[in-house]
């Protein structure tokens, strides 16, 4: 992984600032019935106008409790988005979350790595020590995702008639991860 200019380049693929260009997608994924499902969240019914007119002020004018990326294949195909939300910098806490939009990068690692990019940078630049998602109970997919990137889980969380599971990571669970990768590695490399 390397970063140039706030752009994040993984193996897979690169996270960057979010675009204007990115509305239509954003917009047709937010009115798909099984990602909003997945995501327990509601179908947008908003015009692309509208939807395009709010993206462009929220790029204009960012807030510190908020931190999007386009997440884009490296054939530079926008796939989906990540994020962080509810910042809070004297807690050191932020909410974390991931859509995959297109459905034939679903079950690639796609997901997996750009969480594993997010979770990095904000460790790296922002005063956090500790990142936390809700994630359905039954959405197999996304719990087997986010374990794979460290993520723990600590237990059920129902909110909103929604069966969510809490997972977290520390900023020390972290960083042990990272050395283990590092050790592994290594190791591979001297092996051959
Ligand atoms: C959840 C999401 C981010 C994961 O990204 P992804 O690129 O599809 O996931 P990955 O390929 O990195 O990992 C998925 C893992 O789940 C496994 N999986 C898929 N379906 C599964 C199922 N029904 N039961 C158990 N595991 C399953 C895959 O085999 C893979 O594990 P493996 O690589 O160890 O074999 C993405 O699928 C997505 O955005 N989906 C739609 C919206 C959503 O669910 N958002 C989450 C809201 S919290």
């Amino acid at each position: 992984m390397f970063e140039v200019d706030g752009v994040i380049v993984g193996t897979k693929v690169v996270l960057r600032p979010k675009q204007i260009e990115d509305a239509p997608d954003d917009h047709r994924w937010r009115q798909d019935a099984e990602l909003a499902e997945l995501d327990a969240a509601s179908v947008l019914r908003q015009g692309l106008d509208d939807f395009t007119h709010d993206l462009a002020t929220e790029i204009k004018y960012p807030t510190p409790w908020v931190k999007r990326f386009g997440i884009d294949n490296l054939e530079g195909r926008h796939i989906g988005n990540c994020m962080a939300y509810d910042i809070d910098s004297i807690s050191g806490q932020a909410e974390i979350g991931i859509l995959v939009g297109e459905r034939d990068h679903w079950d690639g690692g796609y997901g997996r790595e750009a969480f594993k990019l997010l979770i990095d940078e904000l460790f790296k630049t922002e005063s956090m020590s500790r990142l936390y998602l809700h994630t359905l109970r039954w959405n197999a997919r996304a719990r087997r995702a986010f374990a794979g990137c460290g993520m723990r889980e600590v237990g059920p969380d129902p909110r909103g008639g929604h069966d969510f599971i809490l997972m977290e990571i520390t900023r020390a669970e972290w960083g042990a991860q990272r050395q283990q990768e590092f050790q592994r590695t290594e190791e591979t490399n001297s092996a051959d």
